[in-house]
C-alpha cells in the first residue's frame, strides 16, 4: 500500500523565529492528526533547514529542501549542493517545482540532471509536473506531462526511480485558489501511473506516491485525498500554518 505523503513546501517565507514558532505548532499537533500511513515533510527555505533539523530531532516530521544543484561542488556562486542538504539532516528534495521552471529557466535536461544527482546520494526527490492554464485550454495536457516525465526522468534507472515521489502541481491552481476538481487532477494522477508503467514497469508504477499540489486546504484535502491515484499533497500557502497544514494532514485517511 503506497503511504500518504504530505509535503509543506514553505518556498521564500519564514524566518528563523518565525521557523521555531511554526515547527513548534505543527509538533504540538501532529500526534493526533497524523496516521500511523502518513508521511509529513516540511522543506523551508535554506536558511531554515539548520534550525528545522535541530528542532525536529526525533519526531516523526521530515525534511526536505525546495531545491538542490546538480552539481557536486565548486565554484556555482549561490547554489547548494545534495552534500551539504544531506549533512543538514535533509531526506528530500523539490525537484522541477513549476516555480523553477517558470521563473528560473529551468529545463527537462536540467530537471534529469538534478534528478539524478538527487538519487544517486540517497535524496528522494519530490519531482514536480504540470501543466499551465493555456496547455490545458489548448488540450495539451497529457502531451505535456508526458514530455516532462519522460525528460525528467531521462537516464534514471527503474531502481533509482522506484524511490522517487511524484507530484502534479498544474500551474493554474498555484497560490490562485483555484483547485483541480478532484476527478481532473484523478484524470492527470491516472495518466502519469500509465506512463510511469510504460516508461519503468507496473510494478513500480503502482509503488510511486503521487501527490496533488494546488491551493490544498484543509476544506478541499479529503476530497482530493479520496481519489484512488492521488497519495498525498504538496501544499504551500496552507502550510504556513500550523492549524492549516494539520488538517490537511488529518485529512489523509488511507
Ligand atoms: P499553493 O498551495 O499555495 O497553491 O502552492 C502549491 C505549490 O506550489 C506547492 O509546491
Amino acid at each position: 500500500m503506497r503511504p500518504i505523503v504530505i509535503a509543506g513546501n514553505w518556498k521564500m517565507n519564514l524566518d528563523l523565529g518565525e521557523t521555531r514558532t511554526l515547527l513548534n505548532g505543527i509538533l504540538q499537533g501532529v500526534a493526533s492528526a497524523r496516521k500511523e500511513s502518513t508521511h509529513v515533510i516540511v522543506c523551508p527555505p535554506f536558511t531554515s533547514l539548520s534550525l528545522a533539523s535541530e528542532i525536529l530531532r526525533g519526531s516523526a516530521i521530515r525534511l526536505g529542501a525546495q531545491n538542490m544543484s546538480h552539481h557536486d561542488n565548486g565554484a556555482f556562486t549561490g547554489e547548494i549542493s545534495w552534500g551539504m542538504l544531506k549533512a543538514v539532516g535533509c531526506r528530500y528534495v523539490i525537484i522541477g517545482h513549476s516555480e523553477r521552471r517558470q521563473f528560473y529557466g529551468e529545463t527537462d535536461k536540467l530537471i534529469s540532471l538534478k534528478m539524478k544527482k538527487a538519487l544517486d546520494h540517497d535524496l528522494i526527490p519530490i519531482f514536480c509536473v504540470g501543466e499551465t492554464l493555456e496547455q490545458r485550454e489548448r488540450g495539451e495536457t497529457e502531451t505535456v506531462i508526458t514530455n516532462q516525465i519522460r525528460g525528467g526522468l531521462e537516464g534514471v534507472s527503474t531502481g533509482e526511480a522506484a524511490r522517487m515521489i511524484l507530484a502534479y502541481e498544474p500551474v493554474w491552481a498555484i497560490g490562485t485558489g483555484k483547485t483541480a476538481t478532484p476527478q481532473q487532477a484523478q484524470d492527470v494522477h491516472k495518466v502519469i501511473r500509465s506512463l510511469l508503467a510504460d516508461q519503468f514497469d507496473s510494478t513500480l508504477a503502482a509503488s510511486i506516491p503521487i501527490q496533488y499540489g494546488g491551493s490544498v486546504k484543509p476544506e478541499n484535502a479529503s476530497d482530493l485525498l479520496a481519489c484512488d491515484d492521488i497519495d498525498g499533497a504538496l501544499v504551500g500557502g496552507a502550510c504556513l500554518k500550523a492549524e492549516s497544514f494539520l488538517g490537511i494532514v488529518a485529512s489523509a485517511n488511507r
